[in-house]
């Protein structure tokens, strides 16, 4: 079985490499002609990816700006941004440019999956019409389906080949089609009803997230009035083994998927005159947090008598989550334009990323920025920095990950 995988990004590439590891011929097709390049020549840009993986799967594994290249696969897996507009509204235009690219080399007998997160009925409403343009139709002469990519960029205790994954088909044939395929790769793939189920599985899984995520941000900035350390708080809480499941409060929400994808549904549920509260109240208070955190970062600069205005201020860790490089929606980047606007000096050490040029700012060195900073602020905690050293150098450190639990001292304040 050939296999095409359209957009080799941090979903798509993941997953081609696993069709290619499990034996099979991959074509991998990305608008972006350096991806492809680079690929090609062995080198990955995907952190999950090392070159050392890409090597042994050479003779497999190709990428190609080229669609043409599709027409000879048996399946097909849509791994395309699916953003926001500046309205916050879904845009579905990498969608719709890549089905109407594959529409013209759409050929019988082919299965095409959609593993974009996106809102319930776009499969079916949006797709199969553009794919249809073929003049084939779907459920007859080829096979569709949605199956929704749960990938967790950095993590290493769940793969591709142990998160169960969900599908959902237009028909049974499609969803047993899929079932087949993702079982070249997949220990377990739980079929669906619909597409729309499966569409809304993968929203419920993020919404799931963000409610809790905002709970938690929330219960933070009452416990900083009650004068509670909310740390402790959900260190005790997490001691249950049953009923209860852990967050961690933090500086917001980053990411392509959790500030991204329950605004999906939301958009589609205002089409049905249905406004989801817990969706827009958690979004409203996750995107708060970098601003309560700024605050905080003024205060503790305050306590120390120093204005904001002239402050230097290290932010450590400006990805959007441990471990990785990723800067998408990174409450970092909010916290920087916010320091700035109130006339800090701002500098930022991350070992994952190496510049921001969207700020024009390049990673500093931690010893000579801790030295030069008037106050650390660590955003992101990536696991390879030593927390107590950084509280031992810095001036001032304000933690917003709860990585200095368990240590006393007077330059340190934490969320
Ligand atoms: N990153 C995650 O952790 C994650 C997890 C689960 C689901 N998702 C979802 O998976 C989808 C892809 O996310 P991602 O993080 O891999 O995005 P990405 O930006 O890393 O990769 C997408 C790739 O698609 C390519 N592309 C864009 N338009 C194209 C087109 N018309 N034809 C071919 N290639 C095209 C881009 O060049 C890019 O390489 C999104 O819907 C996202 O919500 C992401």
């Amino acid at each position: 079985m050939k296999i095409g995988v359209i957009g080799l990004g941090y979903v798509g590439l993941p997953l081609a490499v696993a069709f290619a590891e499990a034996g099979r011929e991959v074509v991998g097709v990305d608008a972006d002609p350096a991806k492809a390049e680079a690929l090609n020549a062995g080198r990955s840009y995907v952190e999950d990816i090392a070159d050392d993986t890409l090597a042994p799967l050479s003779e497999r594994l190709r990428a190609t700006t080229d669609y043409a290249e599709l027409g000879s696969c048996e399946a097909v897996a849509i791994c395309v941004p699916t953003p926001l507009t500046g309205a916050r509204e879904p845009d579905l235009t990498y969608l719709t440019a890549a089905a109407t690219a594959l529409a013209s080399v759409l050929r019988a007998g082919q299965l095409v999956v959609l593993e974009s997160t996106t809102y319930p009925g776009t499969t079916r409403e949006r797709l199969q019409p553009i794919l249809e343009g073929s003049g084939l139709s779907a459920g007859a002469d080829f096979n569709l389906a949605f199956s929704p990519e749960r990938i967790d960029p950095g993590r290493t205790d769940y793969t591709v080949r142990t998160t169960p994954k969900l599908v959902g088909g237009l028909t049974e044939a499609c969803a047993e089609r899929a079932r087949e395929l993702y079982e070249l790769v997949c220990d377990e793939v739980v079929v669906l009803s619909t597409p729309e189920a499966a569409e809304l599985s993968k929203l419920l899984e993020n919404i799931f997230r963000s409610v809790n995520i905002a709970l938690v941000n929330e219960l933070s900035q009452l416990c900083d009035r009650l004068g509670i350390d909310i740390w402790e708080v959900v260190d005790a809480a997490a001691t249950k083994p049953f009923g209860f499941m852990r967050f961690d409060p933090g500086p917001g929400m980053g990411g392509h998927c959790l500030p991204v994808d329950p605004f999906y549904l939301a958009f589609k549920a205002r089409e049905h005159d249905f406004y989801p509260e817990f969706i827009e109240l958690a979004g409203k208070i996750n995107r708060a947090q970098p601003g309560y955190c700024t605050e905080r970062i003024a205060r503790a600069l305050n306590e120390a008598e120093k204005p904001v205005k002239g402050s230097r201020v290290l932010v450590l860790g400006v990805a959007y989550k441990p471990g990785v490089g990723d800067t998408r929606e990174s409450p970092a980047l909010e916290m920087i334009g916010l320091l700035r606007e109130l006339g800090a000096e701002v500098t930022y050490h991350d070992p994952h990323v190496p510049e921001l040029p969207q700020l024009d700012l390049s990673s500093v060195d931690l010893e000579q920025g801790l030295s030069d900073a008037d106050a650390a602020a660590i955003v992101t905690a990536h696991p390879e920095l030593d927390y107590a050293a950084v509280v031992s150098k810095a001036a001032l450190v304000v933690d917003f990950r709860g990585v200095t639990r368990g240590i006393e001292a007077a330059n340190l304040v934490r969320l």
